[in-house]
Parts: C-alpha cells; sequence; structure tokens
C-alpha cells in the first residue's frame, strides 16, 4: 500500500474518532491502522468497534505498560499508566534473587515488568479469573487461578520480599460513575471492591501476612480516603507506618507498608 493511502486512512479514522470524542483520535487511529494491516476494510471494522466504546486494547490485542508491550485478551482488565508507578516501585524493592506475588494480576502486567527487570527472581502472579490468567501465561509470566493468595505456593509462605495487587477497590455506590468503556464492556469483578471498596484490601493485608517476610513489603493500589481506612489494619497486621503514594496531581494512588 503506498504511503499516501495510509496517510488518508488514518486521518479518515482520526476524524471518526475525533467526532465520537476521543481524546487521543491520531494516535487511536494510528494504533487501529496497524491493527488492520493497513486495510481499509477492516479498519472500517475496528473503527466502528471502537465506537461503541469497546477497549482499545481489547480490539489491537495489546497494550503498552511500563515500556513493555502487553497482550490484553478480550474481557481481560486493560492495564492503566497510573499502574506504573506501583510497578517500578515494586521492581526497585525487589532483590535480584527474591521472591515477588502480583495479586489480581489481570493481563499479568506488573508481573511481567517485575519479570522483565528482575529475570533472576521468582515472580508468581494470582488472579481468581480464568481469562486473566490464560492471558497472564500469554504474557510469559507464572500464573495461579485462585482467591487472592489462596493458590500461591506453599513454599513462598514467609520468603516473600514483595508483594504488589491492585484489587478491585471502587465502592459499589460509584460504580455506575465509571467511564463509558469500563462501565459497558468491562466486568465489575475487576473494580468491585464493596461498600467501602476496601473489602479485598483488608482481607489481602491480614492474608499477606502468612507470605511477606518480615522486612518485605506490601504494596497497595488504591485511592480516596482508603489510605487511612487501611492503617488500622496495617498495623494490627504487623507492618510498619505506610507510606502513601500520590501522583504528581497529588492524588492518593496506592500504600507502601513494611512488615
Ligand atoms: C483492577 S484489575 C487489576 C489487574 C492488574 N493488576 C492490572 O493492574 O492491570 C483487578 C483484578 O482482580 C481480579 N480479582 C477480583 N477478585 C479477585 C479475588 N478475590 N482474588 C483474585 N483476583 C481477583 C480480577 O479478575 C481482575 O483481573
Amino acid at each position: 500500500m503506498l504511503h499516501d493511502d495510509r496517510a488518508a486512512l488514518r486521518s479518515e479514522a482520526a476524524a471518526r474518532l475525533g467526532a465520537g470524542g476521543f481524546l487521543a483520535p491520531d494516535e487511536e487511529a494510528a494504533e487501529l491502522l496497524a491493527a488492520a494491516g493497513g486495510d481499509g476494510a477492516r479498519l472500517e471494522a475496528l473503527v466502528a468497534r471502537r465506537l461503541t466504546g469497546e477497549p482499545l486494547a481489547w480490539i489491537t490485542g495489546s497494550t503498552t505498560f511500563c515500556g513493555l508491550r502487553v497482550l490484553v485478551d478480550p474481557g481481560v482488565y486493560v492495564p492503566r499508566p497510573h499502574t506504573e508507578a506501583l510497578a517500578l516501585r515494586a521492581a526497585e524493592r525487589l532483590p535480584a534473587d527474591g521472591a515477588a506475588v502480583d495479586v489480581c494480576s489481570g493481563s499479568g502486567a506488573i508481573a511481567a515488568v517485575l519479570r522483565a527487570r528482575r529475570p533472576q527472581a521468582r515472580v508468581i502472579a494470582a488472579d481468581i479469573d480464568e481469562r486473566s490468567v490464560d492471558c497472564a501465561r500469554r504474557n510469559g509470566v507464572d500464573a495461579v487461578q485462585g482467591d487472592l493468595l489462596a493458590a500461591v505456593p506453599a513454599a513462598l509462605r514467609g520468603v516473600v520480599d514483595v508483594i504488589t495487587a491492585v484489587v478491585p477497590y471502587v465502592p459499589a455506590h460509584e460504580l455506575r460513575y465509571l467511564q463509558r468503556d469500563t462501565f459497558t464492556f468491562e466486568s465489575t469483578l475487576a473494580y468491585d471492591g464493596g461498600r467501602d471498596g476496601a473489602r479485598l484490601l483488608r482481607r489481602l493485608v491480614r492474608e499477606s501476612t502468612r507470605f511477606v517476610r518480615p522486612g518485605g513489603v506490601l504494596l497497595l493500589e488504591l485511592g480516596g480516603d482508603q489510605a487511612q481506612v487501611l492503617a488500622p489494619v496495617l498495623a494490627a497486621a504487623g507492618y510498619g507506618t505506610p507510606r502513601v503514594l500520590a501522583d504528581e496531581d497529588g492524588d492518593v494512588r496506592g500504600v507502601e507498608a513494611r512488615r
């Protein structure tokens, strides 16, 4: 296909996406054109899917996370840019020959970053959802299926240096305020954190003590006032004063606690 044809297809797709209210129409058009292999009819079909609000990563089959290409199968939570800082922090905390568990791992994006940055370390991902576990394995991650830490090998008890988790933490009454793509396509299994959003966070803090070694760290994504809600739970589980992690806008994005 001639360069000019591709440019015309791309700009036509970008115009349709822009008119549909998408915020990065040029970038999305480029990704969809690549996924369509430059074929106009196929591009047309992919743009039509995107205009329904279907997540871009489900249509193209992948996204970028911490510079890595991560496969994302339809139905699997799409890793978000705001989680990258947590993954990079976890990699810093993980010794070269250490052990890490990523709980509620979805596509395995965080575990994939840990593997890439600490290739000698033992990294296990765990998710309750079969599609997510399959997807994580396709991303080269050692993934197990189960509720929180239930399926993590017993050999890791008491020796884990880092546990990361992006559990579902949206308060049930706020689920309806999620973005259209999320609300329409993604499963509430990935979001619903119960009445105050902290139901699974509390459980994980308590259950984590079986695996995190003394001196090891727990890195949790959360939001709103959940860092305060969790502080007494962390203290009761034997963790030191948690460090609250905020993004560049000052919004609370997580906590780090050392055992
Ligand atoms: C918000 S997504 C995070 C996925 C991934 N960590 C990421 O950041 O891209 C939450 C994930 O938790 C999983 N999940 C929900 N309840 C769970 C449970 N009780 N035990 C394990 N995984 C669970 C969902 O299947 C989903 O993949």
